[in-house]
Formats: structure tokens, C-alpha cells, sequence
């Protein structure tokens, strides 16, 4: 199948390119190249690259021309950076996966909106996300992606294009921005920087590898129902500062580097997925999370090449705009 990857430059994207080239596949990515789209994450691998904006309609259609289908990781995925300003989320979010499908609905190409479990909002005190549930999101990240998904039962409705929707749990792996929890706690603690745990860490993330989250969406594009909703979640629950104390342990950091701060406004407790729908499909996680997270602090130490040249410029700006006052 020849495949349109967006947001195939980033973390989970650049792992689902991958996977589909492994399967044999005809993969083209479409990437705008943002601070987190980087170009050397698909530098070894064999795939047509388009940099431009989904939210660019001639872009999308020259990128998506040939293509049978097309999945959609290209988002702005930060909850903090949404917080310090939304207008990108919005924009790419909302009208980019517009612009999608208004591609799809004239082509008639297979599409996966690849969402979050962040549009379910928070948790805590109840049991795990159904499909069915209703979207409460909390933040303007989360808000954002429940904004672009709701276009998607809309165009299946009314166009009658072949689309679904995936919703994955906290993903964690090699190449990950280091601003998610993992790659920056990791990445600071082999550098001696203090490990920021917002609140008092007992948040809980339902824990999945990059690898088994791309599984899931492979099995969404090519198994999945029009106008269904998938969840992809690790079945791994884990507080914060379990998370925490396992990156002290397997960096060897001192744990005088972990201080509690000035909590996230908005920040949900607990997030958790039901992923009966997707497990009847056949799919199943297959990473512990032990070894995973293992695997991804060795990957981190042996790839210090990878981040260590993100540590500066932008990311330096965010950096202080994020940490200075809640460090000081
Ligand atoms: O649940 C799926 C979502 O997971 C994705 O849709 C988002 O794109 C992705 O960013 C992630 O959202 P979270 O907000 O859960 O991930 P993050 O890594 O930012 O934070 C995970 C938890 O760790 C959360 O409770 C906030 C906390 N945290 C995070 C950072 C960056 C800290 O305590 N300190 C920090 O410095």
C-alpha cells in the first residue's frame, strides 16, 4: 500500500514510518518540520519526504497524490506549550485534519486520525475510557486534538469517507522531544540537572512503548471500521514519581535531583483506556514496561548525539519559560 505519513518527522510518527517500510509498504511523509519534526529521525530510512503543513491544501495534495491512505500524526503535542500559548494547537489540530479530509473525501484514500486519550479529560476516581465516552478535555492541547477528531464521524457521516479515529495512551521510546517526562527526566538526570515533578507526582499516565503503539494504529489502518474509535492504551498505570524513582535508579542519578513544583494549571490525575475494542482485533502490547523503560535510558545514554544539539536555542527559551521561576 502506498501510505501518507504526516508528522512522520517526530517521535511516534518516524516509528510507524519504520514499521510500514518493514512491511513493505510505499511510505511518503508529509512534515512541516517544527521544532519537534526532525528531519534526521527518517535519515536512515528510504521514504519521499514533503516538508509542508497539513493545514496547506496544496501541500496536502501534492504529498498525498498516489497515495491509498493517509495516517495523521502531525499535531503540536505539548499540554505545557499549549498552556503558554495555543494558537499553533488550533491551527494544526483543527483546521490541518480539515484540510485532511477534504483530501481523502475527494480521492477516497483510507484515513487514521491518530488522537489521544487526553480528550477523555481526567479520570481520577473513575474507571477507564470506553469509545463511547464522551470528550471532556482540560487543557488547550487536548482540546485542540477533541476538535480536530470531531471532524472525523462528521465526514464519515456526510461524505461517506473511510475514516477512523485511534486514541493511545502516554507513549514513551528512543527519539521522544525531550520535553515529555521521560526523555526529559532521563536526559537531565544523566546531565545532573534537576528532575521538575509538578504537584506531588502522585498523577497517574497509562504507560505504552512507541513500538506496541504503532502496532495498534497498523492494525486501525488496515483492520479498522469507518467512524469507529480505537483505544490504544498500555494497560500500565504508574504514578509519576514511580516513574521518577525508576529514571533515578537506571540513570544512577543522585536523587537529591528530583524537586516537587509548581503543579501544571488544569493538570488532570489520572488518565486510563479500556482497549477491549482494539485487543479483539488481535492487538495486544507487547513491551514491559521494566524493559522498555530500560531499553529507552540506554538508548538516551548511547544517543547523547541525538539530543544533546535539541539542548540549546528554542529549546533553552521553552526551558526557562517553563522551569526558570518553578527551579528558582
Ligand atoms: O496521554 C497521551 C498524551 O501524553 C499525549 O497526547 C501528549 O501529546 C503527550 O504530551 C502526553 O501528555 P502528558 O501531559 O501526559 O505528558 P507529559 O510527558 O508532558 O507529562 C506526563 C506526566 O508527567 C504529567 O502528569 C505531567 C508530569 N510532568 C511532566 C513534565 C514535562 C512533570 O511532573 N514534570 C515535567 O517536567
Amino acid at each position: 500500500m502506498r501510505v501518507l505519513v504526516t508528522g512522520g518527522c517526530g517521535f511516534i510518527g518516524s516509528h510507524f514510518v519504520r514499521r510500514l517500510l518493514e512491511r513493505g509498504d510505499d511510505v511518503r511523509v508529509l512534515d512541516k518540520l517544527t521544532y519537534s519534526g526532525r528531519r534526521e529521525n527518517l535519515e536512515d530510512v528510504d521514504c519521499e519526504l514533503v516538508v509542508g503543513d497539513i493545514a496547506d491544501a496544496e501541500a496536502v495534495s501534492r504529498a498525498a497524490s498516489g497515495c491509498e491512505a493517509i495516517v495523521n500524526f502531525a499535531a503540536e503535542t505539548h499540554v505545557d506549550r499549549s498552556i503558554l500559548g495555543a494558537t499553533d494547537f488550533g491551527r494544526t489540530e483543527f483546521f490541518g485534519t480539515q484540510v485532511l479530509l477534504e483530501e481523502v473525501r475527494r480521492t477516497g484514500a483510507r484515513y487514521v486520525q491518530v488522537s489521544t486519550d487526553e480528550v477523555y479529560g481526567d479520570l481520577a476516581g473513575r474507571g477507564s475510557a470506553k469509545e463511547t465516552d464522551p470528550v471532556e478535555p482540560s487543557s488547550p492541547y487536548s482540546v485542540a486534538k477533541a476538535a480536530g477528531d470531531l471532524h472525523v464521524p462528521a465526514y464519515v457521516r456526510t461524505f461517506g469517507v473511510d475514516a477512523s479515529i485511534t486514541r493511545g495512551s502516554n507513549t514513551y521510546g528512543p527519539r521522544q522531544y525531550p520535553e515529555k517526562l521521560v526523555p526529559l527526566f532521563v536526559t537531565n538526570a544523566l546531565d545532573g540537572e534537576p528532575l521538575p515533578v509538578y504537584g506531588d507526582g502522585r498523577q497517574i499516565r497509562d504507560w505504552l512503548h512507541v513500538e506496541d503503539h504503532c502496532t495498534g494504529i497498523e492494525f486501525v489502518l488496515r483492520e479498522g471500521v469507518a467512524g469507529e474509535v480505537y483505544n490504544v492504551g498500555g494497560g500500565n498505570e504508574r504514578e509519576n514519581v514511580e516513574i521518577t524513582r525508576r529514571i533515578v535508579e537506571l540513570t544512577g542519578a543522585d536523587p537529591a535531583l528530583v524537586r516537587h513544583v509548581t503543579d501544571r494549571p488544569g493538570h488532570d490525575r489520572r488518565y486510563s483506556l479500556d482497549s477491549s475494542k482494539l485487543r479483539a482485533l488481535g492487538w495486544e502490547p507487547r513491551r514491559a514496561f521494566d524493559d522498555g523503560l530500560a531499553e529507552t535510558v540506554a538508548w538516551y545514554r548511547d544517543n547523547r548525539s541525538w539530543w544533546e544539539p535539541i539542548k540549546s536555542g528554542e529549546y533553552l527559551e521553552y526551558y526557562r519559560r517553563q522551569y526558570a521561576e518553578r527551579l528558582a
